[in-house]
């Protein structure tokens, strides 16, 4: 299947989704609403990269239209958003609802929205986690895919429980995108015929 992946910082989530060698699925092209670290990886391996700043646009509805262009530009059979911080308009979720994966630093429907890390800490839970799901309208309310806790430790800071969670959501973002992969037919494959 091919993945468009999405990312506004860092980009280690991405980083991993292209180091997986699954044959389920590829990443074909990286896009940022921002000149991201996270595009550097993608260069250095040759796969094609976009970006799509907000402040191009006058407004977020023309901002989301092309972001939509851009990704579908790709033919993708999926779309992951990896730590993309923002949110998704009526075009980006008309044209791949259903196929359009977040994944989340909190055990959803806990902690949702741009402080996950620094919420569970301030809540006191001892056991947070990671979670991809379905995109819908709302805030990380979409279809729970996949979950997997992680403790909160003594003396954790947000810094080291988010590396903690990330390595954790690494494998889970990545073995959730091949099951999904795998279980259904990618566009550029002929369909078996019932
Ligand atoms: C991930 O924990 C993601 O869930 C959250 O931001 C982080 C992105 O990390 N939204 P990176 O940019 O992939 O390193």
């Amino acid at each position: 299947a091919r993945v468009v992946v999405l990312l506004s910082g860092t980009g280690s989530l991405c980083a991993a989704l292209m180091a997986a060698d699954r044959p389920s699925f590829t990443v074909v092209a990286v896009g940022a609403d921002r000149e991201a670290p996270g595009l550097a990886a993608a260069r250095e391996r040759g796969v094609p990269t976009f970006v799509v700043p907000l402040a191009d646009h006058p407004d977020r509805v023309s901002w989301d239209a092309a972001l939509a262009g851009a990704i579908a530009a790709h033919r993708p059979d999926w779309v992951v958003s990896a730590g993309f911080m923002k949110l998704f308009g009526p075009a980006v979720l008309a044209a791949f609802g259903g196929r359009l994966l977040n994944t989340h630093p909190a055990l959803l429907p806990a902690f949702p929205g741009a402080h996950a890390v620094r919420d569970a800490l301030a809540a006191g839970v001892t056991t947070t986690g990671a979670t991809v799901h379905l995109v819908d309208a709302g805030v990380d309310t979409g279809p729970v895919v996949a979950q997997a806790p992680v403790p909160v430790l003594p003396g954790d800071d947000e810094a080291r429980l988010h590396d903690r969670i990330k390595a954790v959501e690494r494998v889970l973002l990545v073995d959730t995108l091949d099951d999904l992969a795998s279980a259904t037919t990618p566009s550029d494959q002929p369909r078996s015929t019932p």
